[in-house]
């Protein structure tokens, strides 16, 4: 098995992402992640492990003596919620996951109320952190700054599984994880994920949650994926050649209207102005052809899931929400399910809740 111990960090941080994958794997864990990072640590195998134990844990917690039981699972453990960006889901759904499993968690949200402030550096930081907590759950807007937290951690005297809440433009790899649960659960009996359509729509540029997701769903057979933006915004190089590499069906459209009728499912993302380099620079784009509105929903197979990482403004509209293939409340609560199976494993206690009698 490769270690992180035995790399350094110029030769690690310069591999190919699936090269990185053996490196961060948890030991005798079946290919399951230590430290998650980005999608490529994810083949089907271990999404659909994943799956089964969010389900599994889903049902345990519905009795009392199964939520119980759930909450001694990990109650010796402590998680850190280090969140340098604005959350609401990611932040509140680690949050009930380490809760659902005993895990007792502290947390900063603003690096303003942390010795950041006085210009401790972020690696500091993180080191602070480890000693004592049993996991750092990071959110930042530097790509890359979880990678080289994990492979610091790996080689100090506190070895802690880092877990990726969004990194930058770049990965929301537990995101992801959601949108597969949501893909599964919507598809469980039509066949699963394999051969569906999944039309992602919005700035595909700078939102993340796509390119972990697109990513993901490379996994399974025969998916096709299009993608729809206004030409500022459309879907970048890298992941598209991440497809072509992969052999994966994908089209590059500009019109959301005529791809709603050929979609399985419908990813829409804001517009993350927050990311525009002068002040402004989004709202001078025409997103008007790339909103989710009653007329999509006309057009949307009956089987159709409407898709949302949330938060949302004004790309699907309201009257969609009361749609039963409007599956956006659904995802975010399946964050929850989903990221207590993805801590329980890092933990090693998959087989301990798969196993057990409830
Ligand atoms: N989807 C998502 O990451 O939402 P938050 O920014 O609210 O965590």
């Amino acid at each position: 098995m490769a270690r992180l111990t035995e790399i350094g960090w110029e030769e690690f941080s310069g591999l190919e992402l699936v090269k990185k994958r053996p490196y961060l794997e948890l030991p005798d864990g079946g290919g399951m992640p230590y430290h998650t990072l980005f999608a490529q640590q994810f083949d089907r195998g271990i999404l659909e492990r994943l799956c089964a134990l969010a389900n599994r844990i889903r049902f345990i917690n519905k009795s009392k003596e199964g939520a119980l039981y759930l909450k001694n699972v990990l109650a010796h453990k402590r998680a850190m919620l280090y969140f340098s960006q604005p959350s609401s889901r990611t932040f509140l759904s680690h949050l009930a996951a380490c809760q659902i499993l005993g895990i007792t968690t502290g947390s900063v949200r603003d690096a303003a109320t942390s010795s950041e402030f006085k210009g401790e550096s972020r690696e500091d930081s993180i080191r602070t952190f480890s000693s004592y907590f049993d996991m750092i759950i990071m959110r930042s807007p530097e790509q890359g700054l979880a990678e080289k937290m994990a492979w610091e951690l790996s080689n100090s005297s506190r070895p802690i599984p880092i877990l990726n809440a969004g990194s930058g433009k770049d990965q929301h790899p537990t995101q992801a994880l959601l949108d597969i649960y949501t893909l599964m659960r919507s598809f469980e009996n039509a066949g699963g994920i394999d051969g569906k359509t999944v039309v992602f729509c919005g700035d595909l540029l700078r939102g993340r949650t796509v390119r972990s997701l697109s990513y993901l769903l490379t996994n399974f057979s025969d998916v096709r994926q299009i993608f729809v933006a206004p030409q500022e915004l459309h879907v970048p190089d890298d992941v598209i050649a991440v497809l072509e590499a992969k052999g994966a069906k994908y089209e590059v459209r500009s019109s959301l209207r005529e791809a709603v009728p050929e979609a399985d499912a419908v990813y829409m993302t804001r517009i993350q102005d927050e990311w525009d380099t002068s002040k402004g620079a989004s709202a001078k784009i025409d997103t008007t052809k790339f909103k989710f509105g009653a007329e999509e929903l006309a057009l949307l197979k009956p089987t159709g899931a409407i898709m949302h990482p949330l938060p949302r403004r004004d790309e699907i509209a309201t009257c969609c929400d009361h749609d039963p293939r409007a599956m956006y409340w659904r995802q975010m609560r399946n964050g929850m399910w989903v990221r207590a199976a993805l801590i329980a494993s890092t933990f090693g206690y998959e087989n301990n809740i798969m196993g057990c009698g409830y």
